[in-house]
């Protein structure tokens, strides 16, 4: 459906309260996997930096942070199906423990690509961590070991995601509203 109404967040989906929870969660158990380990948390620009900042301080270990930009979307709301690096990391991840942390999976296909660029660098180990995962229509499959929340296949912002580079200042996760994917 066309309308002329530019769209703003909406519905609320989890609260800030909400989210401090769930990353709460997730940082006792990255904790307690990695006890005597030194893992290196990767980041994916720009989206998951809200996340891995309040992340990096529910974890209890020590562990390092790096950062890694892929570009998939554009300015599309849909996934285009092509990723590509923007930002490579800084360090070899060769024999180190690392975790993936992704604000959002929706198709699957930026983890997918990014794990097998990471698996070729010959990590000692390799886990992904998302906050959301959507419930997607045709995803590819992808192992999340510390997934926050599974939530509807629906366009959302705030705490770090955005919609042409508006509302990842907001402390919560709305849905979009009009859906501007929707037909
Ligand atoms: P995938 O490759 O289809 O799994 O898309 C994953 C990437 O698309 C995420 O890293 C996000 O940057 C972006 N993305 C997917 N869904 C949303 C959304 O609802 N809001 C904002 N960004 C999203
Ligand atoms: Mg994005």
């Amino acid at each position: 459906m066309m309308t002329d109404r530019e769209p703003m967040p909406g519905t609320v989906l989890l609260s800030a309260q909400d989210i401090a929870a769930i990353v709460a969660r997730l940082g006792g158990e990255i904790s307690r996997d990695y006890e005597g380990r030194l893992p290196i948390l990767i980041s994916l620009l720009k989206g998951g930096v809200v996340f891995l900042a309040d992340l990096i301080r529910q974890i209890t270990i020590p562990h390092h942070i790096e950062f890694l930009q892929v570009s998939s979307y554009g300015g599309s709301t849909t996934s285009s199906g092509q990723v590509k690096i923007l930002t490579d990391l800084e360090m070899s991840i060769q024999g180190r423990d690392i975790i993936v942390v992704e604000d959002v999976v929706d198709t699957g296909t930026t983890l997918a690509y990014i794990m097998e660029v990471l698996r070729l660098r010959n990590p000692a180990s390799l886990e992904m961590c998302a906050l959301l995962r959507k419930r997607s229509a045709n995803p590819v499959a992808i192992p999340v070991r510390y997934l926050g929340q599974e939530i509807p296949g629906r366009f959302v912002v705030g705490y770090g995601l955005d919609y042409r580079e508006n509302f990842r200042h907001l402390p919560f996760i709305a849905a979009l509203e009009p859906d501007p994917a929707a037909s």
